[in-house]
């Protein structure tokens, strides 16, 4: 093969290598979102959900959920009657989301909200171990105040523990009520309060992701409309947050999430403030008037549809506004003077039909009319194939939509037979954002799909066919993101997690090879490798360090040595660093307890400098990335 490093092609979007968030799987609640308490306002569909209630001698009603129509964005609180009970002989257990992750020596941040309507109380919390010893503890002052106040303690876990619980005690004499019972880690993502689990957010930093596209996925469009995700509701003070059951709250999955709620205290301000944190550009997708059509299909008639839009242009204002604009307000309010400069808003997730076309056009036009410069990303639906795709391509090019969102989860072969899927797309007609897909290969028993190395293979050959078409496909991204090991409704995903523990899966880190590697502008082979004896291959420039960058995948089950020619160079550097995966066992995969198991290991190869050439040793069912530096 020959490369003309001097015959640079089209720049390659710093978008092109993103992320796809959605609170699946426990992404969100449950997962990065390090809140501990399960069901902390008593809000679950059913109020008891993740309580435990704990008394030495019964009293009917002794502790009741109320209700204020005062609040109906969080109505419900927990009213206790005191008898002067002792520290142990009233309470209540959390039992967190699939039990809580302590960590020895750690601090826990714990809060309430509470009145002493009469008398006195004092409230007393312990973190239990999995054999319910207590292994942390702190308690009040006497506490009194019959207006609503916050009660805020530190204490620290003794023990480090998988799968741990929270008990908290009331004591004294007269009437409390309580609210949004929390527990939090201060090892949280840059130490914020509340904020995020710090090992989840580093994985993905670490891929530095060109964009991430929040908040899903089916959650924006919900089972029917109420259950759609409106952002407006997820920003502000977290009491204030009005939850929701999550989409993905489903009783029959392999490991059932019957108590799936997204309680927003991961919200649109703290989205935004995680795109800026990791250096991407944040890509909120919106619902366009449409629940799920897999679902109720439930439609806002187009006379309907203006606070809809009025969602979509107000998010803009949030982003970007200043101080003086009604919405630039409320993120200034929260800590954000400067704007997050949104360049891309997504209309729709998976809509399709004569319907989504006509409600598109209304944002557009809404959009364009007083947002010219911001991007606008349409759904082109579920699949890549069939009559319902192409028709909803071919509308959405008539209308000359910026960015066209393709999903694809599809098998291994699939993928290796689509590596030349966009080389035909027109160059003059929209973006592609390829926003939804994974290589979908099944376990032994074949009932679930893995991610195993014979997924991640079949990704990193598609993946070369994305980076030789950059000029056209700007953004990708593979779905879903998290799953948690003990609650999740949908595999393969990129990322896997336990309550203490992280790993990547072996797509995980051929993504992070895209990303990490990504080059700023395409370079040619001589010939397009994509199959050729099982090769697939393409290269980049990269202007910053001045480095041919190759990626290869040899799909087969036999080693293969090529020759390559660098042409336009004046020198080469003597050795090439090289980053590559591979091992024999196309059903290898990353766990817990192997969670490199599928991972580049770097090395250097030697370059002859004098004939500029360059020898790939390619093992079999390898996938290698070369960085050559020219002079
Ligand atoms: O990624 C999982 C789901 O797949 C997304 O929520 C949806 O957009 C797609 O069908």
């Amino acid at each position: 093969f020959t490369i003309d490093a001097s015959k640079k092609g089209a720049e390659i979007a710093p978008t092109m290598w993103g992320v796809f968030f959605e609170d699946i799987n426990l992404g969100a609640d449950g997962g990065i979102y390090a809140e501990l308490v399960k069901n902390r306002s008593f809000e679950f569909f059913k109020p008891w959900m993740g309580w435990e209630r704990k008394h030495k001698t019964f009293i009917e009603g002794q502790m009741q959920i109320k209700n204020r129509p005062d609040k109906p964005s969080n109505p419900r609180y927990l009213s206790i009657q005191l008898n002067n009970e002792k520290k142990g002989e009233l309470g209540l257990v959390n039992e967190g989301f699939r039990g809580m992750g302590l960590k020895k020596g750690l601090t826990y941040d714990f809060s309430i909200l509470y009145r002493v309507k009469k008398g006195n109380a004092q409230v007393h919390v312990e973190l239990l171990n999995d054999k319910k010893a207590v292994v942390g503890q702190i308690s009040s002052r006497s506490l009194s105040g019959s207006e609503w106040q916050k009660l805020e303690m530190n204490l620290v876990s003794a023990e480090t523990v998988l799968k741990g619980k929270m008990a908290i005690w009331f004591s004294g004499e007269g009437e409390l009520d309580v609210d949004m019972i929390s527990l939090f880690p201060t090892d949280t993502w840059k130490g914020r309060k509340g904020g995020m689990r710090a090992d989840m957010v580093q994985m993905l930093a670490d891929m530095k992701p060109g964009f991430i596209r929040f908040p899903g996925g089916c959650i924006v469009e919900g089972f029917d409309l109420d259950n759609r995700y409106q952002w407006k509701k997820t920003i502000g003070p977290l009491e204030e947050r009005q939850l929701i059951m999550n989409r993905w709250n489903i009783e029959f999955a392999h490991r059932p999430t019957p108590d799936y709620f997204q309680t927003f205290g991961l919200g649109f301000f703290e989205y935004f403030q995680l795109a800026e944190d990791i250096g991407a550009e944040p890509l909120p997708i919106l619902n366009c008037g449409m629940a799920c059509q897999f679902n109720s299909g439930e439609l806002v008639a187009l006379e309907d549809l203006d606070p809809y839009v009025q969602d979509a242009l107000d998010l803009i204002e949030f982003a970007n506004g200043d101080a003086n604009s009604t919405w630039g307000r409320e993120r200034v309010k929260m800590g954000h003077p400067e704007p997050f400069n949104l360049k891309f808003i997504g209309v729709g997730n998976e809509n399709w039909g004569p319907q989504y076309i006509e409600r598109l056009e209304i944002f557009k036009k809404a959009i364009k009319e007083k947002y010219p410069e911001i991007q606008i990303v349409a759904s082109s639906g579920t699949s890549t194939e069939g009559d319902r795709f192409e028709l909803l391509d071919k509308e959405l090019r008539k209308m000359n939509i910026d960015i066209i969102d393709e999903h694809a989860y599809k098998s291994p072969s699939w993928l290796y037979e689509n590596t030349s899927r966009y080389d035909s797309y027109d160059r003059k007609g929209p973006q592609i954002f390829v926003g939804e897909w994974a290589s979908h290969t099944k376990n032994k028993g074949g009932d679930i799909n893995v991610n195993n190395w014979l997924a991640a293979l079949s990704e990193s050959a598609f993946m070369t066919g994305l980076e030789r078409n950059a000029d056209i496909v700007r953004l990708t991204s593979y779905a879903p993101l998290f799953a948690h090991e003990d609650g999740w409704q949908w595999t393969p995903d990129l990322i896997w997690v336990d309550n203490l523990n992280i790993y990547g899966t072996p797509s995980y880190y051929v993504q992070k090879q895209f990303s990490t590697n990504r080059g700023t502008h395409l370079l040619q082979f001589d010939q397009k490798i994509s199959g050729q004896d099982s090769l697939y291959a393409s290269t980049v420039w990269d202007e910053q360090t001045k480095e041919i960058i190759i990626k290869v995948t040899n799909a087969g089950s036999s080693a293969v040595q090529h020759e390559v020619n660098i042409l336009g160079a004046k020198k080469i550097g003597e050795k090439a660093k090289l980053s590559r995966m591979f091992t024999d066992d196309l059903e290898a995969m990353n766990s817990v307890k192997e969670a490199e198991k599928v991972a580049p290991v770097a090395s250097e190869v030697a370059v002859d400098t004098k004939r500029k050439k360059l020898i790939l040793s390619l093992p079999a069912r390898s996938f290698s990335v070369y960085r050559i530096s020219v002079k």
